[in-house]
């Protein structure tokens, strides 16, 4: 089509230069002749232009379909991505430099999660919606609730996640916070005021989910070495095979003292240290290193464990 309008268009230049001689020349040709002339060239003019931009068009689509590729393929080519920002000796630099800087500021302090404050960082929220969306937890159990923003956000995935119950520990959770999340929560939520590593507390809960299969269990309370081993020998009980339970703030280990923010725990007494000491003690659990990979800044590097086997 676009060749045959090519011709049109070049008849059409012919006969308007015979024209343009007659009018010149004084032939006696109507200039009617001449601009029903023009009209008709401009018409096919027109009709070119389509046709080039649909060519156009269709050459993109086809460069475009060249670059689809299959779901796994692409799922292949981020692994690979992943590896290389974690191997890049610039970028892991670049990035304990910016958590150093930016805890100063309280950046894991600065987000919130449907209107209440999530005190984690969007790399570890968005790798926790990835581990929960792949596990499908039955249960999810927090020790550490603070302002809840983490409560809310894994309410929001049990609308997808088929999550029956979670379940938030902590030594002081405010009434009107309670009716907040309670509110949003409905009866998904149990809120629980005490010490979660209390001897009482462990018992209730292990009666109460007995029937449950499927755990996810996010440590993050009080940081130290001894609190975080004792969750973690408790807690990691309840998991079955590929379940994970994560340790918060293992960067302890990794950044100077936390003068700016004074805190009981630190370099030498930390998540991290807890986590060390359990992987040794319990040949089941592996840290999952991967998940931390494309992390620009977490507060879990080397926290997310699951059960092997
Ligand atoms: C870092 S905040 C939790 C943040 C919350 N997980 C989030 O993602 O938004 C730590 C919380 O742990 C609580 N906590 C400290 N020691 C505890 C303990 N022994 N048992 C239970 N909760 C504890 C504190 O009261 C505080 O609210």
């Amino acid at each position: 089509m676009p060749k045959l309008i090519n011709r049109f268009n070049f008849l059409f230049v012919i006969l308007q230069l015979d024209i343009w001689i007659c009018i010149n020349f004084n032939c006696g040709k109507s200039i009617l002749y001449y601009f029903i002339c023009t009209l008709i060239k401009y018409y096919f003019r027109y009709h070119i232009k389509k046709c080039n931009s649909h060519k156009k068009l269709n050459q993109l689509n086809k460069s475009m379909k060249k670059k689809i590729i299959s779901l796994n393929e692409f799922n292949q080519k981020k692994n690979r991505w992943k590896s290389k920002i974690f191997n890049s000796d610039k970028i892991r630099k670049l990035k304990k430099k910016l958590y150093i800087e930016t805890d100063k500021l309280n950046y894991s302090y600065t987000h919130s999660w449907l209107g209440e404050p999530i005190l984690q960082t969007p790399d570890d929220i968005v790798t926790q919606q990835e581990i929960i969306y792949k596990t499908k937890p039955e249960v999810i159990i927090e020790t550490g609730v603070c302002w809840g923003g983490s409560i809310l956000f894994y309410n929001m995935l049990s609308k997808i996640v088929p999550i029956k119950k979670i379940i938030g520990i902590d030594i002081f959770i405010p009434k009107t916070l309670k009716k907040r999340l309670k509110n949003k929560c409905k009866d998904k939520l149990i809120l629980i005021e005490g010490d979660s590593t209390g001897e009482d507390l462990i018992k209730k809960l292990k009666k109460n989910l007995k029937k449950y299969k499927n755990f996810y269990i996010h440590l993050d309370s009080d940081h130290r070495h001894d609190h975080v081993l004792k969750e973690l020998n408790l807690y990691s009980k309840f998991l079955n095979k590929n379940n994970y339970i994560v340790a918060d703030d293992t960067i302890v280990n990794e950044i100077p003292n936390q003068t700016h923010r004074p805190r009981p725990w630190n370099k030498n007494d930390n998540p991290m240290t807890a986590v060390n000491k359990f992987i040794k003690n319990n040949k089941n659990f592996k840290i999952d290193y991967k998940l931390n990979y494309n992390h620009l800044i977490s507060s879990s590097p080397g926290g997310y464990i699951y059960r092997k086997k």
